[in-house]
């Protein structure tokens, strides 16, 4: 049998003398080939709908750094636009939806069962990755958790503090729930859909879970990501699940725990040490470079590239970046940190 791959390794617990590595954003707008292939599907959402090109945008960053996995090239928000909510990018500003703030916005959503003829091309993405990937990389599928994109559903836009949210979860917590579930479920089918077309880990990105706190915290981050889990591994035992509760600060501990979750993604706030001591006991850990060293370089980044590997060397880990990679990144740069953690 051929040796498992590397980052698959990592997820099943075991330590190795160079971790795998990936990094979040990593087929995006700092890399040329990338805007040339975007400039060529139009906008961004034909993109992630046109699924030769959105495995080829995939693959880019595969080719050019030898990355130890590839993520599937889609967004948090072809859910709700699948449950029905109208979705645009305005360029240069970010997303813009249809907002949910009162019960008839609600009813307007459509079943769960809708959601494929939606999401049928994001299938046909990773069925055509996971052909054309070379053998020793591991397609990761994704989705966002259900706080995380219930924010913008309510908002109909990013926001700094998740304002609206935090407002229709304490005024009218029912119908807050309600989104919450519909959103769980939906996440859950288009999951075990991506699965099904050949990912083999799945990654739940809580980008807003850091805004809320105790209670709140444990009910809509923590408790959705464990139904999310516990469904998944019902049907697929052997599929590897990273949760990602951006922010989540020292509730970082006991996360993968409570969960079932097999690795816990870590944002650059916590210090390596710390996490390596308190978080990574309980098994993987995947993370921490802070994402402005892929734009000031340097000796900075071999530096904190090194505090990383080494916080991270006792235990099973998979380098990454503590958030996605920013447009005005240097692609050199990314190459000094895969040289720094592949060689030292
Ligand atoms: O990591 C990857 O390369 C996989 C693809 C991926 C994208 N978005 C592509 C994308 C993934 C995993 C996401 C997740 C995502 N999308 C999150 C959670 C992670 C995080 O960053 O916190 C969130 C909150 C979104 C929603 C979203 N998508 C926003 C707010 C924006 C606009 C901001 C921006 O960077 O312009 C997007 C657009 C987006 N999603 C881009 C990419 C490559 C840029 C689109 C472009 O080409 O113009």
């Amino acid at each position: 049998m051929a040796e498992q791959k590397k980052l698959l390794r990592a997820l099943a617990g075991e330590t190795q003398d160079v971790p795998p590595i990936w990094m979040m954003r990593q087929a995006g707008r700092y890399l040329p080939e990338y805007r040339a292939t975007r400039a060529q599907a139009g906008d961004f959402l034909s993109l992630c709908y046109n699924p030769e090109l959105a495995a080829e945008v995939t693959l880019q960053p595969i080719r050019r750094y030898g990355f130890d996995a590839a993520i599937l090239f889609a967004d948090i928000l072809l859910i709700p636009q699948a449950l029905g909510a109208d979705l645009w990018f305005v360029t240069g500003e970010g997303p813009r939806l249809s907002t949910i703030t009162s019960e008839a916005d609600f009813a307007k959503l459509g079943p769960v069962s809708d959601i494929h003829e939606t999401l049928n091309p994001i299938y046909e993405t990773v069925r055509i990755l996971s052909r054309e990937l070379p053998s020793e990389t591991t397609l990761i599928g994704f989705a966002g958790a259900p706080w995380t994109v219930a924010t913008y559903m309510i908002a109909g836009r990013g926001t700094p503090d998740q304002g609206p949210a935090h407002a229709l979860r304490e005024e009218n917590t029912a119908l807050f729930e309600a989104l919450l579930a519909r959103i769980t479920e939906a996440t859950i089918e288009y999951l075990s859909m991506q699965i099904d077309a050949g990912a083999e880990v799945v990654k739940i990105f809580d980008s807003w879970a850091g805004s809320l706190k105790g209670e709140a915290f444990a009910k809509y981050a923590l408790e959705p990501c464990r139904q999310i889990t516990a469904a998944l591994k019902e049907r697929y035992p052997h599929i590897p699940v990273i949760g990602f509760p951006r922010e989540a600060g020292d509730k970082y501990v006991g996360f993968a725990k409570a969960t079932g979750i097999d690795c816990v993604a870590l944002d650059n706030s916590v210090d390596p040490e710390w996490a390596a001591a308190n978080v990574q006991v309980d098994g993987c850990v995947q993370g921490n470079l802070a994402s402005r060293h892929m734009v000031t370089g340097g000796q900075d980044l071999i530096d904190e590239t090194r505090r990383i590997v080494a916080a991270f060397k006792n235990g099973p880990h998979i380098f990454n970046l503590g958030h996605g990679i920013t447009p005005d990144a240097d692609p050199d740069n990314v190459q000094l940190m895969i040289d720094t953690v592949r060689n030292g």
